[in-house]
């Protein structure tokens, strides 16, 4: 949507979330790998509003810090005490002047709006939708999202006269019984022409069972005096189900969780072999021809590039990969690969990794801060830290590079065409040539010169029927024991 200079967004997200027993934010509860929030303010600022207000209260400090870190453009407003929905939007009543013609009033507790939702409701209350002759309408002094829904338990019913018209919103608690079998409900999602909702907020009483500013109260006495209130229907009801305890979180997680893969499907060309087992953060980037398995998950500003295989069982939190690579039951955090890379199955690789073309990292092998060269095997039971590995090197099996001496991480470094026997240590700070093979089970402590071959063991004695005799004296042992 173009620039809304005159639109005002507020989220309200001051709530302790009684009903989600817990002691974190009920916004800041997580949805794949992103909190509540994060989804209704992405929407929002697809609104391209002049200001977003966050209306912040229980653990404030932890919403704040998200807020800083991660929109920095929105305007934290403080609520000490939670009096009730009334109560925190008049908070931002301080920051009001005369540029402000619309308030949106978003809940943070409604993950999954869609901002077309609250496009359509903006132009609605503009007084654009229902003039078919072109004309301008009257603008409303409120429209508000309503939904109807099988199960209208605990939401906020819209109570209509004979001709369809609002007349007022009345909470669960309060709803008589005719009232509560009305299935059209509020889903706290509004758009207020700005000086009548502060107006209205001015005298608003806490009037109800839970002795509360409901903001819903306004609208009843909006329409008293003649001001025009319109309800604008939701086309998905789940689209404004809020979120109120951990059941309803786990319901709206599932359906983030498709939404996310089916565009990821349809209009990425991803294939996932079940996508109810896949889990994608919708900040990652995938490209067309990549095969998904299941029990992954793909976090945080990651990217796959086209033609990998990610899964089963991979878990990826702000990777890079390259094309074509295949990544199968491995953890790998903050790591940058190559092309046609081949992981796991079991590896763990950390941040700080990259990985160049044509690399492999096989079984029980843990890679941190470490880059290696293109075509380079680290394929069984293999640990390399803090080392900068050159081009077509082979570790062998159950080699460890030993970067920390019990106070400071030290660095190996390995040229190409290196061999690395099986069960080597290299303790740095320690260099290995170019070209250079170290012997199987050698413990390197010393810089290796290019071409040369290191070894550094016992010599190998064979004492001829020493076998023989000591079983012949085990077994002697074990008659004299049987015998006692
Ligand atoms: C509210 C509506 C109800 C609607 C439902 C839709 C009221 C009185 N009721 O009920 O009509 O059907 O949402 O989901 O508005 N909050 C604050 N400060 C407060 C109180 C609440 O910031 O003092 C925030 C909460 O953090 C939450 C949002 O406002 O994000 C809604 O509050 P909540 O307690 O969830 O209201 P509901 O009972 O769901
Ligand atoms: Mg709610």
């Amino acid at each position: 949507m173009k620039a809304c200079n005159n639109l005002i967004i507020v989220i309200l997200a001051a709530g302790k979330g009684k009903r989600m027993l817990s002691s974190t934010p009920k916004v800041m509860h997580k949805i794949l790998d992103k909190p509540m929030i994060h989804y209704v303010l992405k929407e929002a600022y697809k609104l391209n509003p002049a200001k977003v207000y966050v209306v912040t209260g229980f653990g404030h400090e932890e919403l704040e810090k998200y807020l800083n870190e991660n929109y920095p453009m929105s305007i934290p407003v403080f609520q000490e005490e939670q009096l009730g929905t009334g109560h925190a939007v008049n908070m931002v009543k301080k920051y009001y002047d005369n540029t402000w013609e619309e308030v949106m009033i978003l809940p943070g507790d409604s993950p999954l709006v869609k901002s077309k939702t609250l496009e359509d409701m903006y132009i609605n209350q503009k007084g654009r939708l229902n003039a078919k002759d072109g004309s301008h309408r009257e603008n409303f002094s409120c429209t508000l999202v309503s939904s109807i829904i099988e199960n209208p338990y605990g939401y906020g019913r819209i109570v209509k006269n004979k001709n369809d018209e609002v007349i007022k919103i009345v909470e669960e608690r309060d709803a008589s019984s005719e009232e509560k079998k009305i299935a059209e409900v509020n889903s706290s999602i509004y758009c207020f022409k700005a000086g009548v909702l502060f107006d209205y907020l001015k005298n608003l009483k806490p009037d109800n069972s839970q002795k509360e500013f409901y903001l819903t109260d306004i609208i009843e006495e909006m329409i008293k005096d003649k001001h025009r209130v319109s309800t604008f229907k939701a086309k998905d009801m789940l689209e404004v189900s809020g979120v109120n305890d951990r059941l309803a979180l786990s319901n709206a997680a599932k359906i983030m969780q498709r939404r996310i893969n089916e565009e990821l499907m349809l209009s990425s060309g991803v294939s996932m072999t079940d996508p109810e087992l896949v889990y994608v953060g919708d900040d990652v980037i995938i490209s067309k021809d990549v095969i998904v398995h299941p029990n992954t998950y793909i976090f945080g500003k990651s990217e796959i590039g086209k033609g990998c295989t990610i899964g089963p069982s991979a878990q990826l939190y702000d990777c890079k990969i390259g094309k074509n690579t295949s990544i199968n039951s491995a953890v790998l955090i903050e790591a940058k690969l190559g092309e046609n890379n081949i992981i796991g199955p079991f590896s763990y690789i950390r941040p700080g990794t990259i990985t160049d073309d044509k690399v492999k990292i096989g079984g029980f092998c843990e890679v941190k801060k470490s880059k290696v060269g293109k075509n380079s095997k680290i394929p069984h039971l293999t640990y390399i830290g803090d080392t900068e590995m050159g081009q077509n090197v082979n570790i062998g099996a159950s080699s460890v590079t030993c970067n920390y001496d019990g106070y400071a991480k030290n660095k190996t470094v390995i040229g190409n065409d290196v061999f690395i026997g099986s069960d080597t240590m290299l303790v740095p700070p320690v260099e290995i040539g170019n070209g250079a093979i170290v012997a199987a089970g050698s413990v390197i402590t010393e810089n290796v010169p290019d071409d040369s071959l290191a070894i550094v063991r016992g010599r190998q004695v064979n004492i001829e029927g020493g076998a023989t005799k000591y079983r012949a004296k085990k077994e002697i042992e074990k008659n004299k024991g049987a015998n006692k």
